[in-house]
């Protein structure tokens, strides 16, 4: 199936590795010119690379942090020179710490929704008007499984990406007349260095928790990369304003 996505451009952030990687390298091989940006250089350089040599294109790499304020501004203003405007950004970064709940401070709260909600506002905002510009475009949002059905633990997580879903459902409705589409995405267990690290973290909790999964495996970081493909896609046009768990069955809701 032709997306016709050849020509485009797009800004994937947390792109060094993961989930990010995959939806970068996805893209890349539909034709859409790339920019990529995550925190540690060598690792960010190494996939730029590897991108560029699988898909014969050539990839924007920007060392960023996304809970800075600055930093997020920035990353869209070099991608966008770049890449001449933005047709597409891709909201997705590593996450904060898992514990109880209660013990975490307020600046740890702080550092998350710095982490979570805030990034994906000031991308946003900084990303809309060159949508505009563009006629519109697309904004996709990864978050996880745990942000609709929450697991104990992940508190820090849940809280920011239901802000995040919250965000987005009304920005669907603002921004449409523009014609600017906003999804989110909520992966479950996907084999990536994080959840190898989680796994660790959590004495071997996520292995239980695939064992609940119904298909009874993990997703491929390949398998969310293919929808975020579909939905930056013009086949996908029609769909804004959704939440959508990709979990093998996992989730336990009707909605
Ligand atoms: N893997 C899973 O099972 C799973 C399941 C559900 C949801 N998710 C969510 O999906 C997202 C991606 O997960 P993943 O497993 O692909 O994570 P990952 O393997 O840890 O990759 C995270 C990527 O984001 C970058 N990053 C992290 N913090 C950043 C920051 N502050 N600023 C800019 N870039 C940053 C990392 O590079 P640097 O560290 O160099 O910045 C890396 O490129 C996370 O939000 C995660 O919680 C994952």
């Amino acid at each position: 199936m032709d997306l016709e996505l050849k020509g485009q451009r797009a800004l994937v952030n947390g792109a060094s590795q993961g989930i990010g990687y995959a939806i970068a390298r996805q893209l890349a091989l539909e034709g859409v010119r790339v920019a990529i940006a995550a925190r540690r250089e060598p690792a960010l350089s190494a996939a730029k690379a590897r991108i560029e040599k699988e898909a014969e294109c050539e990839i924007v790499a920007i060392q960023g942090d996304i809970r800075k304020a600055e930093d997020c501004e920035r990353i869209v203003a070099q991608a966008t020179a770049a890449l001449g405007g933005l047709d597409s950004l891709v909201n997705n970064d590593g996450a904060p710490p898992l514990g109880p709940s209660l013990a975490f401070s307020d600046a740890d709260w702080g550092k998350a929704v710095d982490q979570n909600f805030m990034s994906v506002l000031r991308m946003t905002r900084a990303a809309v008007p060159h949508l505009k510009r563009a006629g519109g475009g697309s904004i996709v949002n990864i978050t996880a499984l745990s942000a609709i059905q929450p697991i104990v633990g992940f508190g820090l997580s849940v809280a920011t990406w239901a802000g995040v879903i919250g965000l987005a459902k009304t920005l669907s409705r603002e921004l449409a007349p523009d014609n600017i589409r906003i999804n989110t995405l909520c992966p479950g267990a996907t084999d990536t260095p994080r959840l190898a690290k989680v796994n660790e973290q959590t004495s071997g909790m996520m292995d239980k928790l695939v064992a609940e999964i119904p298909l009874g495996r993990i997703a491929k970081p390949e398998q969310i990369a293919a929808l975020v493909a579909l939905l930056v896609s013009p086949l996908g046009s029609h769909m804004t304003g959704t939440t959508i768990p990709i979990d093998g069955g996992q989730v336990q809701s009707l909605l």
